[in-house]
Order: C-alpha cells, then structure tokens, then sequence
C-alpha cells in the first residue's frame, strides 16, 4: 500500500528530503509503482515525482542539484485510480504550484468533486483522486485567506463548526487558545513542558497561511466520503506541515527540535521512538517544535503518546540477498519471542494486554477468527487447537467476506483479528462491525500501536520483528504460536485443561524453534527441486486436518513469489472434481500427517498414490522415519517428528523455501512482487 513520509526541521535544517527519503526507503517493501516529494523551502516548493522505483526517484532529484528545505512531504504509490505515471504520483499540487499533498486511501466522491471542480475551472493532470482533493483543498483555503480578521477580541480562538460558520479563529488564535489550556494544563501535568503536543509554535509569518490552511482541511474533511491520510504543505508556510486521518493510519513521531510523520511508525524509528497516534477525523498541525492535534470541529485532543517497538536493526537485511530468506530464517526465533514470558510467577499463562475480564472470557460460546490471506491460513491452522482445547466451536472467516454475511455474533463471541501489519483495512473493517455486534475483540498482531491493536479490546502481540518481505513468513508461523497461546489461556481460564497439562502443551511447543531450526538446515534438497521446476505452469498443494491450511499457504507463497497458478486442496476433495488437473507430469505437493495419526495418514498415502497413478509429479513433507511415503513419492522433504497441532510450524517452511527457491530461479524479486502491497490499507 502507499507508504507516507513527513518531516518538519528546526529554521536553519536542510535535511527534510533526506529524513523523508529515508522513510519510504523504510516504507518500499509495502509495494508501490511511483514515488515522489514534495520539499518546503524558504521561497517555494520543489516537486519531484517519478515512476518505478526509489532509485529512479533518487536519480531525478541528483539531476537536481541540493534542495535544502527544512520541511518536505513523500509518497511511495500503489496505483488504485489511474496507472502508474509521473502524473499519477504523489505529492499532488495546486494549479498555482504553491500547495501540494499526498495521500493513502481512497475518496469515494471523488468523481462528483471532480465534476464540481472542473465546472469551477479547475484542470487535471491526473486521473487520480488524490488531485481532487488538493484541489478541493486549495479552493477553499483561497476562501480561508480571503476571510476577514475576526471582529471579536482579536485572535481569541473558539471551537469553530466544521463549517466555519462558528466561531472565527486562526492559528495565532489557536495558539492563544491552547496557551491558555497550557496555562490550565501546565497545572495539571508537571512534565507538560516536556510534552511537545501543547502549542503550535508556528512562525509568524507563516501564521496567516498555516491557520487558514487548518481551516481549510478542516473544512474539506467534512467533504470527502472515504478513506484518507492527508499530508499538506504550502510555500508561505514552510515550517508546517497539516495533516488529517480518517481510516487510514497515520503517526507523528516526536523528535528534538523536530518532529515526522508517517503511515508507518517504521518510516521514523531511527529518529525518534516517542510517536502519538492521530485518530480517526483527527487533523494535526505539525511544525518543528509543537504538535497540535484538533479533532473535525477544531477542539484540540489528546493524543496517546506511543513508543515505537521496532528496533531500527531488524528492519534491514543483516546480511542476508533477501528479506525473504532472512525472514525465513528468523522463525525459529520469532516462535521463541512469541513464547517467551508467558508465565507469571504461580505459572499461569498471561497475555500482552488483556482488557478483557476472565468472567467474559467463561461466557464466551463462540470463537470467530477473522483476518485475510496467510493470516487468515494461520487462523484456519489455529482453529482445530483451539476448537479441541476450548471446546467452542470456532469459525475462520475472511475478513472482506465477513460483515457482508450477516453473521451471527453477539455479546457471547470472541472475535480474534490476526493481523502482521495491524493496518488491513478489511481486518479494521471487520473488527468495527464485530464491536458493534456487542463481540470483545482480540487482536494478534505483530506492529504494537498499529489501528487494530488500539481498536481491539485485548492484544496478543507476536514478537517476529518488522516483516519487511511483502510475502509473509515467519509473521505467520508466529501467528500460529500466538494463538495457541490464546487458545490455552481460554482452556485455562475456562477451566478445560489444567495448569499441569498447559504447561506440558508449552513444553512441547518450546521445543518447536529448534526443530525449525532443523528443518532449516535441511533446505537445500528443498531447493534443488525448485530450481528443477522453475519452467513448470502449475503446482497443486494437498493437505489434511491442519496439513490443509499449510497446503493453501504454500500455494499462496507460489502464487506471490513465482506468479505461477497454484491451489491448495483439501487432500479428501481431490476425488471430488480436482483429480482431474491430474496428468503426466503434473507436480503436486503433499502435507503428509504423521504416522501417530492413522487414521489421518493412510488416507494422505493413498492420495498420494492417486495421484501418482495419474502420471503426477509428487513432491512429499513427511516425518523423518516415516516409510510409507517412500514408494510413492518422487522426492521427499523430511522433518522432525511433532505434535500434529504443532506440525504445520514445520510442514510450511519446506514450502516457504521452494516458493522463494523457485522465484528466486525465475530472476524474480522475492522482497516486493508484482502487484502486491506488504500492508492493504484499502478495502
Ligand atoms: C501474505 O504473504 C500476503 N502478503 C497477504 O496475504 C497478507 O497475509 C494479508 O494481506 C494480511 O496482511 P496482515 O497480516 O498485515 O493483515
């Protein structure tokens, strides 16, 4: 999804484009096709756009010469209205070049505003949305600026409408007004002096332009129906920079003598870890030394300071060709780090942030597990432990497919939302619609801070580090720690098991990163069947009980990776239709269950018999010992002997491995695929 950058310097900084070209360097793995900035300096704007990638950015701006500015704006696009072009890329500016803006989201009316504009004599470069609105923005801020002085006692300002039809303010009287609230809040809070969210600081000459322009995109916000992060800049203003939110995510980090902003607490991490979250309909006014944060009527708000989670060292190769290897390779640890502390002193299992009161837990009736692509495998995975631990019957639905049903969901449903990103605007979507059905929700993500993480009422956070392969890996077997975590702590807390047999459930799973590790090391017998395979059209993926969702899973990562078709079946469907795609020659996949399972086994055997009988191709995961498989598989992956609910943790990484293997031989990028965004923050 598109990733935003903002940065706004101290008077005498010149280091505004490098801080924000930093951050969609930090952002690129999300996916984009086109990138720009836009960079404030003391007499104008400079606006610089291009397609493809940073690097081509990078080259337009050498050509350029320095450009010193001590606040600047970027975007890296992924294109949902109008193609990938100069045009299309972000920042967006006004027909008089004096105002540009970036934007993540989607506006819905923005063809009628379109429309609306034209007939005003507005033209348009682009086919983009996001020209709608900073047009829409520049038309009335020319209104703002036209506005008389207030008559009232100067500058005083009041909570205006979002009309403006209200009190007449301005930023000076915004700042008068918050003084006075900083006077009352200095009061109340001893460290607000250290706090810099209380007054704007804006420069006078810059006054005029920065209070009309917050009045201004307080006004457009009441306009726009959709999805939208909003960064604005103007060159008669160029120490601020007005931001607004509605859905899409948005966090300001707090620095020195400086301040950032971004889509992604990821694109400032190195600079800063202090971050407030603007919230929904919020708009902030940013400048070197002071946030403001106003809610759509223009009453100030106080935002939540955060601190950013990520380590800036995890969030780079270390070495490594590819993140996807890297992160491949990071599983062992990141099933550790999820473990890790969930026993209190009397051994009990806790949770990250548990607002949700064990009494609720032990009504609970109904479990829905709600989340998209391989988050959504992983809680297919985690269904069948929690189901036969919990003894609830537990639903796994597709977050876009979820509230367009009509489900069942009431006081008495759990709903967990599993998210890497924390940002799927399906998932929030889902999430919103589940708490207005009265169900408690739990969040397992792995970005601390992240939109479903606030929106939840208990989160569960996986610890596998910033993800930065837009293909997911170890987010997911961490996913599938984490909610077998959530699962024992509902069977402990609903009296299902006993403290001794968790605690044997954890034992077992504590042993899993070292088997994974194992199951690493064996990867090059992995791999050299890819490579053998790197022509092939097609693969099939077939797995039973858990091994099923690991099977979509792995064709999942074939699809992304290779742009190869790819499905994964249920191992007992095939006979039902999907036999037929069987012919010589065909390569499929098997997830074979481990022999301590029979009746679970023979029927994966046999299917791997039907298949082979047909003239396929059959590629074998299947337990170190396990010789059954032997004649009817041509080439077997082995792992190391596991519970069957812990299997898939092993099962998927041979899959992981050949995805990344065979793209990897097919020259393709294995960190940003075509077409794919690392976090979908459109519905
Ligand atoms: C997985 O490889 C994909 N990148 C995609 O399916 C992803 O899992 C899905 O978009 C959900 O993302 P989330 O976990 O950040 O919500």
């Amino acid at each position: 999804m598109c990733g935003i950058v903002g940065h706004v310097g101290a008077k005498d900084s010149d280091r505004s484009l490098q801080v924000v070209l930093d951050g969609l360097s930090r952002l690129e793995y999300r996916g984009y096709d086109s990138a720009g900035v836009a960079v404030g300096a003391t007499g104008g704007l400079n606006v610089v756009k291009s397609v493809g990638k940073l690097a081509n950015l990078k080259a337009e701006l050498e050509k350029l010469g320095e450009l010193p500015g001590r606040c600047a704006i970027g975007h890296t696009r992924w294109a949902t209205h109008g193609i990938p072009s100069v045009e299309n890329a972000h920042p967006h500016t006004s027909l008089d070049g004096a105002l540009a803006l970036v934007h993540n989201g989607i506006i819905e009316n923005a063809t009628a505003l379109r429309q609306e504009l034209t007939r005003d004599g507005f033209e348009f470069v682009s086919d983009t949305d996001t020209e709608v609105v900073v047009h829409l923005l520049a038309r009335t801020l020319v209104e703002e600026l036209r506005r008389p002085m207030p008559e009232d006692e100067g500058v005083t300002g009041v909570a205006g409408d979002p009309s403006l039809g209200g009190g007449a303010e301005d930023a000076a009287g915004v700042a008068q007004d918050l003084d006075r609230n900083l006077d009352h809040d200095q009061a109340a809070t001893s460290d607000a002096k250290n706090n810099s969210l209380l007054t704007p600081g804006i420069p006078a000459d810059s006054l005029p332009t920065a209070a009309a322009l917050t009045r201004a995109m307080r006004r457009i916000m009441s306009e726009l129906h959709g999805t939208f992060t909003l960064l604005a800049v103007h060159e008669d203003a160029p120490g601020v920079v007005v931001a607004a939110r509605r859905s899409s995510p948005l966090v300001i980090g707090l620095g020195e003598g400086e301040n950032f902003l971004g889509s992604d607490a990821l694109a400032f991490a190195q600079y800063t870890r202090r971050a407030i979250e603007v919230g929904q309909d919020e708009l902030a006014v940013v400048t070197p030394t002071h946030v403001t944060v106003l809610d759509i009527h223009g009453n100030r708000t106080e935002p939540k300071t955060l601190e950013v989670d990520f380590s800036a060292d995890r969030a780079t190769k270390d070495g490594w060709p590819t993140f996807m290897e890297k992160e491949i390779n990071e599983q062992p640890r990141a099933i550790a780090d999820t473990l890790a502390n969930r026993l209190d002193a009397e051994g009990f299992l806790t949770l990250d942030e548990l607002r949700i009161p064990a009494e609720v837990l032990r009504t609970v009736d109904k479990m829905v597990i709600i989340a998209c692509g391989t988050a959504a495998y992983a809680g297919q995975v985690a269904r069948y432990a929690i189901e036969h631990w919990c003894r609830i019957p537990v639903e796994v639905e597709l977050a876009h497919e979820f509230r367009y049903r009509d489900p069942v969901v009431t006081e008495k449903t759990l709903v967990v939302a599993i998210s890497q990103s924390g940002e799927t605007m399906d998932t929030i979507m889902a999430i919103r619609h589940a708490r207005e059905q009265g169900a408690k929700v739990v969040a397992v993500v792995n970005t601390p801070g992240s939109t479903i993480s606030r929106e939840s009422d208990a989160v569960l956070l996986t610890h596998a580090g910033p993800e930065i392969a837009v293909a997911s890996t170890k987010a997911f077997t961490a996913q599938i720690t984490a909610t077998y975590i959530l699962g024992l702590y509902l069977a402990q807390v609903r009296g299902n098991k006993f403290i001794d047999e968790i605690q044997d459930y954890l034992d077992k799973l504590a042993e899993i990163p070292a088997k994974v590790e194992d199951v690493i090391s064996r990867g090059e017998g992995v791999r050299q069947a890819a490579r053998m395979l790197a022509d092939t059209a097609s693969v099939i993926f077939l797995g039973r009980h858990v091994g099923f969702p690991v099977a979509m899973e792995g064709a999942l990562k074939l699809k992304e990776l290779a742009y190869i078709h790819a499905e994964g079946f249920a191992a007992g469907e095939l006979k039902h239709g999907p036999i037929a795609l069987i012919e010589d020659g065909q390569p499929v996949i098997i997830v074979v269950p481990t022999p301590r399972r029979p009746e679970l086994h023979r029927k994966v055997v046999s299917n791997i018999q039907e298949v082979r009988a047909r003239g396929a191709r059959t590629l074998v995961i299947a337990e170190d010992g396990d010789e059954a498989v032997n004649e009817c598989a041509d080439v077997v992956f082995r792992v190391p002997p596991a519970p069957t609910l812990y299997a898939p943790l092993l099962a998927v990484v041979p899959l992981q491995i050949f995805a990344c293997e065979l793209a990897t031989a097919k020259g393709l990028d294995v960190d940003q695929p075509r077409n794919l965004a690392k976090s979908v923050t459109v519905e």
